[in-house]
């Protein structure tokens, strides 16, 4: 076992290594950098790989297999063998668990949906289903998406059987019931196109206030951020709709992140756009300190759900299938380390945390190993980057040298780093 400190000294001690995404987010004051998997990806060997590394991804959230359909399949049937796979999985790695999720209109048994339900019955189905679920898992979530995708994109409240039969009610009801099953884990509303202001995101204000109003506690909001490329609002745009939530007193986070090119093939030109919509994502929740960390809906194109659900659309995660990073993810590296670097340069204490322990060696095959020494001949600047910090790349205006005793290493294109 090895402590963050020591084992980021050893990775970033290996020639050509990086620093990897989580260990950069956490650097930067983030509790995670995420992704999403499921049951069936954990298979493929060359992707587990990528996806145990908790340098890389410090965070888990199960795609699917613990949603209703999965996890009480008839009335009063429970199964957690599935969502188990991907909890053990998560555990084993030291890799932080967002659940999800307990509520939802999608993937819910027809016994659910399509009963004809009293009020009383309801509330009772409900409570027995998230009080056995919740209470299976109690102690292992860092946090529940208790309801998903309650609203219409137009702000009025989708009418599923939970709204016909109870209103808004089911919601606080939901936000009960998971606090008295697990009352350590954090509760959140989850939802897309909520991210930039508009009538959803109102209605999804209304929605924690509504929480709150009943007496129940909500602990944050999570925005899914399913977006397009070139269609991504600007990280200020983001920022600031994260704002309006904190102020309401919940932590937010980036739950289902990917940006995907509404036509194929993608260009060299589209590469970039994803690479800066990506970094505008990134970088609206390292403006925001109650954004407690992203996770991206699967990192790697092969399991991306976009292709079956966007006919034609698609190559929206961080990896290509092959597994090789694409300039988007250098772009957020890239992002993470100078934000890490600044949280090194105002603070005296070495970031560490117990959810970094690994029992794995650190793994970086999946990146570029080429290491040059850029050239620090003309510095335009006498400031200089600390340890991890970007000092060199495409559009990089901060300093260029490295203070004494690292270098500068160029990592690619994009991403030059004290080493
Ligand atoms: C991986 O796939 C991408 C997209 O097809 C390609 O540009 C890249 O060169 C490939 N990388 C490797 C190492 O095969």
């Amino acid at each position: 076992m090895h402590l963050v400190a020591t084992a980021a000294a050893a990775l970033l001690a290996i020639p050509g290594a990086q620093a990897n995404l989580n260990q950069l987010a956490k650097a930067a004051g983030k509790l995670y950098f995420g992704s999403a998997t499921d049951n069936g990806e954990l298979s493929d060997s060359a992707y587990v790989a990528v996806l145990k590394n908790s340098n890389e991804f410090g965070q888990i959230t199960p795609g699917n297999t613990q949603k209703w359909q999965y996890t009480e399949p008839s009335n009063g049937v429970f199964s957690y063998t599935q969502g188990d796979v991907i909890t053990s999985f998560a555990q084993a790695n030291g890799q932080v668990l967002r659940c999800h999720n307990l509520v939802w209109h999608n993937q819910l048994p027809s016994w659910v949906s399509s009963g004809s339900w009293t009020a009383a019955q309801l509330t009772d189905i409900l409570n027995t289903h998230i009080a056995s679920e919740v209470g299976h898992y109690k102690g292992q979530c860092y946090a529940w998406d208790v309801v998903n995708e309650a609203l219409n994109d137009d702000g009025t409240y989708r009418t599923d059987v939970f709204y016909n039969v109870l209103g808004t009610s089911y919601i606080p009801i939901a936000f009960k019931a998971a606090a008295a099953a697990d009352p350590a884990a954090k509760l959140y509303y989850n939802d897309y196109n909520i991210e930039y202001s508009g009538a959803k995101a109102t209605a999804a204000l209304g929605i924690v206030k509504l929480i709150q109003n009943a007496g129940a506690r909500i602990d944050g909001v999570g925005f899914q951020g399913h977006f397009i490329v070139g269609g991504t609002p600007s990280q200020s745009a983001l920022a600031s709709v994260l704002n309006s939530f904190v102020t309401l007193g919940v932590e937010v986070a980036y739950t289902e992140v990917d940006v995907r090119f509404s036509s194929l093939p993608a260009t060299s030109a589209g590469y970039t756009q994803q690479a800066n919509d990506y970094a505008a994502v990134v970088g609206a929740c390292l403006a925001v300190s109650k954004c407690v960390g992203i996770t991206v809906w699967d990192f790697d194109d092969k399991y991306s759900w976009i292709p079956s659900t966007f006919s034609g659309q698609g190559e929206a995660c961080l990896y290509w299938q092959n597994l090789t990073a694409k300039p988007a993810y250098y772009k957020v590296q890239s992002l993470l380390a100078a934000a890490a670097t600044s949280t090194a340069s105002t603070s005296t204490t070495a970031p560490t945390s117990t959810a970094l322990i690994t029992t794995t060696k650190p793994s970086s095959t999946s990146l570029p190993t080429t290491t040059k020494t850029t050239s620090t001949t003309t510095p335009t600047s006498t400031s200089t980057a600390a340890h991890w910090g970007q000092c060199g790349g495409n559009g990089w205006t901060g300093p260029t040298v490295c203070a004494s005793p690292f270098t500068c290493k160029e990592q690619n294109a994009w991403y030059s780093q004290c080493l």
